[in-house]
């Protein structure tokens, strides 16, 4: 793989320095990151994942793959601790840091040193975009996997989108309460208000995120699959009219809808509409035309790489919204993938990308077939050392 020879005039800004403390298997490990990135070879089980995951945990302040912060402490210890340095292309080095407790369960992040106001105001300083085979599950899976990535994506992106999904989740979840003790009309409808008001925000953001990039989605979807279509759409659980309505408009379709679903709603117990049963379609065309839904119809080969161009359209994203290269961290994938696709996914982070990358494999031999610029490290037991 010829990934890193470009960077040699100039540095982007990148992981210069990670430095974990009881980290899942890592006791105490101190590296030193070369700007153009590393790729880290190793068994099944020695920490390949784990070290990715530590460095998205910079990112999001949360693990990647959904796992409580309690699972993420060494065994047997009670604190842990990473730290990241980012060093910009002037040499200018700010410093990340979380640290979590596991008795008192308190977690504590700072940016250059200083706690921020919100969690929020920290995120997504690294610009990372991590792909990973369990991306699958988002394409494969339930919807929650889908609302779940489209949450983090403009968490990310999106300045307000965390606030307005938090109230959102508030306001759903007082609803539901009083939906499911039999509570009469008039009490749940006084939350109508604060839901549709924080829901609105959180569907018209979604909305219009996947109208902005849904071709850019079909673009990567066709050059991965090698021309083969792809699709990707929003199926929100308010009827919304165009591409991407107003916030207002989006609020009367959400008003109406919850008129209509009221009395259900007080059969059922709980909150019918609104963005907590949005999903996300992904689909195919078959060689007369019609749709296939790839959720249900799609191959594990066309599920993965609408799962790649997915986290292509988040690079892109994220590399939009902060200005420069993202950071790609790959766990992982070229094993899964035949040569082709995995040939066109380096071409891209050549040519569009070309940020740092940090790639796991569990074979050295899946770089040689790449070739093999980037400096190589083993990771054996928690423990990385260069080969
Ligand atoms: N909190 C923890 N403390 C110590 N070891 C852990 C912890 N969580 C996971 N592990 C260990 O990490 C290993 C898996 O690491 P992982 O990064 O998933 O491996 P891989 O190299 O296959 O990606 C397993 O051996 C598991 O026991
Ligand atoms: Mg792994």
């Amino acid at each position: 793989m010829a990934l890193g020879t470009r960077h040699q005039a100039l540095l982007p800004l990148h992981l210069a320095r990670l430095h974990l403390r009881n980290y899942r298997n890592f006791a105490e490990q101190e590296l030193e990151i070369p700007p153009q990135g590393v790729a880290i070879v190793g068994d099944n089980g020695q920490g390949k994942t784990n070290l990715l995951e530590s460095i998205y945990y910079l990112e999001i302040f949360r693990s990647f793959r959904g796992a409580p912060d309690e699972q993420l402490v060494r065994f047997g210890e009670e604190v842990f601790r990473v730290e990241g340095t980012l060093r910009g292309d002037d040499g200018a080095e700010r410093k990340l840091a979380a640290a979590f407790e596991r008795r008192r369960k308190k977690k504590k992040v700072t940016v250059g040193g200083a706690e921020p106001e919100r969690l929020g105001d920290a995120l997504g300083k690294v610009g990372a975009v991590i792909f990973s085979p369990s991306d699958v599950e988002i394409v494969a899976g339930g919807p929650g996997e889908r609302r779940r990535f489209l949450d983090i994506v403009l968490s990310l992106a999106e300045p307000g989108y965390l606030g307005a999904l938090q109230r959102y989740r508030q306001a759903l979840f007082q609803r539901n309460t009083l939906l499911r003790q039999g509570s009469p009309a008039p009490l749940v409808e006084l939350w109508n208000d604060p839901l549709v008001a924080a829901g609105s925000r959180v569907l018209e953001a979604r909305a219009r995120w996947v109208a902005d990039r849904a071709a850019s989605f079909a673009a990567h979807y066709a050059r991965v699959a090698g021309g083969q279509p792809g699709t990707l759409a929003l199926a929100p659980s308010v009827e919304i009219g165009g591409d991407a309505p107003s916030v207002a408009a989006i609020a009367a379709a959400f008003r109406d809808k919850l008129a209509r679903v009221a009395e259900r709603e007080q059969r059922r117990g709980m909150t019918l509409a609104g963005p907590h049963r949005d999903d996300l379609r992904f689909a195919t065309h078959a060689p007369d035309g019609t749709a296939l839904e790839l959720r249900t119809y799609g191959s594990g080969g066309q599920q993965r790489t609408a799962a790649i161009a997915l986290r292509m359209v988040e690079a892109e994203t994220i590399r939009q919204t902060r200005g420069r290269e993202s950071v790609i961290l790959l766990d992982d994938v070229f094993a899964e993938l035949d040569p082709g696709r995995s040939q066109r996914i380096v071409e891209w982070i050549e040519g569009e990308e070309g940020g740092q990358v940090i790639l796991t494999s569990p074979k050295p031999t899946d770089f040689q077939v790449h070739g093999d610029t980037l400096p190589r490290w083993t990771i054996r037991d928690g423990v990385v050392s260069p080969l």
